[in-house]
């Protein structure tokens, strides 16, 4: 090889690490689930609701985490509709509890019936997906025509901090480390300006009555309670890619269990559809 040839960079030639960074088989994924459905779940069902969701109805809970959701729809749709709950990792759905659960890969496996849904709705799940394209093909073939798809995810490069109110260091050490977490979902494929995106997306995927509201809390124990989780959850990850130390991480969590910070999210972005028909 002559020295002008370029040396190949084996971590350039690697394929990327795309695994889903809050994997379901943690504990701490169940705590996050409790929070979400807290934080979120009224909001969603404000939408649904708005879009007319009532009995008989067929739905699909895509990337369902926890029960929160299922469980609402099951008891809209009472006993002449239908529910399906999918998830990579199905752990935490109870397939007893009045809706059915499947493991599903959203983006590898066809849609479970084409053509059949009223609703299909997904949170928090496509901003992660890196073929996320794919993943959306997938759900609006699951629509039956006049179906609505509902997509809700977050937008964090909208509103990046942890801490709106940065009034001293705790703030501060908030907020550089949700933006170390930031780094290392966008390492993992994931789309940090995605929920910005939707409205066009839902058009372009062929959707009519495309509209969307974007929301987040500001404080609270829900708040508090998912950070803590999240970033327990993470520890090994932020100090394996050096985006953070172990004296960091506990002042943090110290600071958030004494109730010392106002902590936030990013807007949530939630948008809907209606298959033409
Ligand atoms: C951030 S959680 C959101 C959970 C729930 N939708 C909520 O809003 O509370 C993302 C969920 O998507 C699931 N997920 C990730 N990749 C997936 C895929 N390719 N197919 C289906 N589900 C997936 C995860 O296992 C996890 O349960």
């Amino acid at each position: 090889m002559s020295s002008s040839q370029p040396v190949e960079d084996p971590a350039s030639t690697a394929s990327p690490d795309h695994r889903y960074l809050l994997d379901n088989a943690r504990v701490e994924a169940g705590e996050r689930f409790t929070w979400l459905a807290e934080l979120f779940d009224g909001v969603t069902r404000g939408h649904l609701d708005r879009l007319g969701l009532t009995e008989g109805w067929r739905c699909w809970e895509v990337g369902a985490g926890g029960p929160g959701i299922p469980e609402t729809l099951a008891t809209a749709v009472g006993p002449t509709g239908h529910v399906l709950a999918t998830d990579i990792d199905p752990a935490w759905l109870d397939p007893h509890a009045g809706y059915e659960v499947r493991r599903h890969d959203v983006v590898a496996d066809p849609p479970p019936q084409p053509g059949t849904f009223d609703l299909v709705h997904a949170r928090l799940v496509l901003v992660h997906l890196p073929d996320r394209a794919r993943a959306l093909a997938t759900m609006v073939a699951a629509l039956r025509p006049g179906g609505w798809l509902v997509i809700e995810d977050a937008d964090t490069e909208l509103q990046p901090l942890a801490c709106l109110d940065e009034v001293g260091p705790a703030q501060r050490r908030a907020n550089r480390l949700r933006g170390a977490t930031r780094e290392l979902m966008t390492r993992r494929g994931a789309n940090l300006r995605f929920g910005r995106t939707l409205p066009r997306v839902l058009r372009a995927a062929g959707l009519a009555d495309v509209a969307a509201v974007g929301s987040f809390p500001v404080g609270g124990l829900a708040c508090a309670r998912l950070e803590a989780a999240t970033v327990r959850m993470l520890r090994a990850d932020l100090l394996a890619a050096g985006l953070a130390d172990d004296a960091e991480i506990d002042a943090h969590l110290a600071a958030v269990d004494a109730g010392e910070l106002d902590l936030t999210l990013a807007p949530l972005i939630s948008a809907w559809g209606r298959r033409p028909g």
